[in-house]
């Protein structure tokens, strides 16, 4: 076999040629993506992953191979061509300052078509507005387009950014099973049918969470994976049925050491991935700190506008939907919008109130602090020094918007908080360019399933409580904390983890507190609590979800933007169409009888 170039092979990529090449005669390949004819010449925009080549079909130009014109002339878009051809400078009005080859163009000597597309179904176009369907089921057409090459390649660097820190800080990369049992993250799982053991399914990890305990039992003291994880859940544009976590895990750890790595980690990653500077240090909140002041556990802390609690001087007021929620054991919460007065006008403010009554508040009291006073709907109750003392309370000045909901603090915090939200939108304080992250810590070790009935964990029945030496959870259940921590960024939750608890006989307790029997615990976990049996290290670990933050460096909509090949919301493979039906002979080997109808054709 000959090692030597053939003559169609490029000797150049569209993205690299500029006036240190005049002259030169280079071999460019790629696809066309424009073509313009205008008589005896012919543009042609030649594309490939690097960048766009413009290139010079003259068909009077000395030195073009006889009939290179005629063959210019059927190319369609998206033909695979080699152009063989001269580099020469545009003319200065010309140049195309948006391309790092606009300062020059390609004089064709002959064009050699490798391959013939049909029309697309869409314009292969960076700014072509198809159909996401008609994208998804033409994945690699869309592959093609910038936005999509330019959010694979940056992830890719983040991730290889990654991988770089944790191994240079003494973790280790490794892979965990993907048949597997059951892991509890609190979705469905994917069942693998087995062949070899008719009846029994494998599952398909909703995280490697078990597996990466059981390294630190194994001594293997500090893990880490790049690990495809897989749940059946509702999908929304933050979830897919598959995804990819940076998962960790460390031995003789506190929260303190696996938040300090996590974070450098982080920093150095969106550095390296996305020339992005993300400011340190990340605030670490508790948990109902993190509610009281920004009504969730996911503040955004790109900007201020805080949630004040105002029940105290509210229990004075003579306004009545004040005085009546606190009397009901409700309180009184605020929010100031700086100089926002102006910017929001009865009509504007009556879509304020929209939305929270759309959340369940009863509604929205609001004011509009001007030099003499309070004007809204709550000025009446707080004329003079009563308003003074409301508008000092909240930190407000005059042209400042305070709005106010009164209710249950769970309803208050929700329409408060997403109303805080709402309002940093409206006046451009939620900036995807600035980028501020934080920690919550001591989440509440259990939550209320109201449509089951029952407790169920909060972040993984894994998680420590606060307090070690806890023998009941039925009692004050609500106010158990836990050692689990989120990672948020811009009111986004990008990671989770916790301390484990690492003693048997406590995790016993836990699984027994959340209904799940002896027996059950046996089948499903037995092998993890054996294992504490011999050893097992205190320990504690993250994961963090990739393609959220990558979505959210890249300003990007939602995660289906930075997977190459994502599932639609109904968790369907538009191009592969899978799922699909296993076939009479598939399904007799795996021992299985479908109840599904199939559809008629
Ligand atoms: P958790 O379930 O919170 O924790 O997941 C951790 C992070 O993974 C990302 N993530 C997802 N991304 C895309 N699509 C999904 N369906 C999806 N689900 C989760 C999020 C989330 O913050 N084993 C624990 C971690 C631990 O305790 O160490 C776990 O999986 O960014
Ligand atoms: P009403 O007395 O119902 O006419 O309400 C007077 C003002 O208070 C209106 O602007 C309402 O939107 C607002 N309001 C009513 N209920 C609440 C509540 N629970 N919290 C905050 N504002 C409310």
């Amino acid at each position: 076999m000959t090692t030597k170039r053939s003559p169609w092979q490029r000797t150049h990529t569209c993205g690299e040629l500029d006036l240190a090449h005049k002259d030169q005669e280079v071999v460019l390949n790629g696809w066309i993506e424009n073509h313009r004819h205008h008589g005896q010449l012919v543009f042609l925009d030649l594309r490939d992953r690097y960048g766009v080549t413009q290139i010079v079909v003259d068909s009077e130009a000395n030195g073009m191979v006889a009939g290179t014109f005629e063959t210019v002339r059927r190319l369609g878009a998206e033909d695979v061509v080699s152009v063989r051809g001269k580099v020469r400078p545009r003319d200065a009005d010309k140049v195309n300052k948006n391309r790092s080859t606009g300062a020059i163009e390609l004089l064709a000597l002959q064009v050699i078509v490798l391959s013939e597309a049909d029309t697309p179904p869409f314009e292969v176009h960076d700014k072509a507005e198809a159909n996401e369907e008609l994208r998804m089921q033409y994945r690699y057409l869309d592959l093609r387009r910038r936005p999509l090459q330019e959010a694979l390649m940056k992830r890719a660097r983040f991730v290889t950014a990654i991988r770089n820190f944790l191994q240079q800080n003494r973790f280790i990369d490794i892979e965990t099973p993907i048949l597997t049992k059951s892991t509890p993250e609190g979705a469905r799982d994917y069942l693998v049918p087995s062949r070899v053991h008719p009846g029994k399914f494998f599952a398909l990890p909703q995280s490697p969470q078990i597996f990466k305990q059981l390294c630190m039992v194994g001594g293997l003291d500090r893990y880490y994976q790049i690990a495809r994880c897989f749940r059946d859940e509702d999908l929304r544009a933050d979830r897919q049925p598959e995804f990819t976590q940076i998962d960790l895990e460390m031995s003789f750890v506190e929260e303190h050491d696996v938040l300090d790595v996590v974070e450098a980690m982080f920093v150095h990653g969106m550095k390296e991935g996305f020339g992005i500077d993300v400011p340190q240090p990340f605030p670490r909140f508790d948990y109902f700190e993190a509610m009281d002041k920004y009504g969730c556990d996911k503040p955004d802390l790109r900007f201020g506008m805080t949630l004040v609690d105002c029940t105290e001087l509210a229990k004075k007021s003579d306004f009545k939907v004040f005085a009546g929620a606190v009397a009901t054991g409700g309180i009184v919460k605020g929010i100031c919008a700086e100089g926002a007065a102006e910017k929001f006008s009865r009509k504007g403010i009556d879509e304020l109130t929209a939305f929270v009554t759309g959340l369940g508040a009863k509604g929205l009291a609001w004011a509009k602090v001007t030099a003499s006073g309070l004007e809204g709907s709550i000025a009446k109750f707080y004329e003079g020094d009563k308003g003074k003392e409301l508008v000092a309370h909240l930190g407000g000045k005059p042209g400042d918007l305070l709005l106010f909901v009164a209710d249950q603090k769970k309803v208050v915090h929700k329409a408060l908080g997403d109303l805080r939200l709402k309002v940093g939108g409206l006046l451009g304080l939620r900036d995807p360019k600035v980028f501020r992250g934080c920690w919550v810590l001591n989440f509440p070790m259990f939550e209320w399933n109201d449509e089951k009935g029952r407790w169920q964990f909060a972040h993984n029945p894994f998680s420590a409580p606060v307090n070690w030496d806890i023998t009941d959870f039925s009692v004050d259940t609500d106010r158990i904390r836990s050692r689990a921590y989120d990672f948020v960024m811009n009111g986004w939750e990008l990671g989770s983890g916790s301390i484990r608890i690492h003693r048997p006989a406590l995790q016993a307790k836990v699984f027994e507190f959340l209904g799940i029997s002896p027996e059950q615990q046996r089948a499903n976990f037995g092998f993890l609590l054996d294992s504490y049996k011999f050893g097992g290290p205190p320990h504690g670990g993250i994961a963090l979800g990739v393609d959220r933050i990558v979505t959210l460096a890249l300003g990007r909509e939602g995660i289906r933007d930075v997977i190459a090949f994502p599932k639609t919301a109904a968790a369907f493979d538009l191009m592969a169409e899978a799922p699909s039906y296993g076939t009479p002979e598939q399904m007799a080997e795996l021992h299985i009888l479908s109840t599904a109808k199939k559809p008629e054709s």
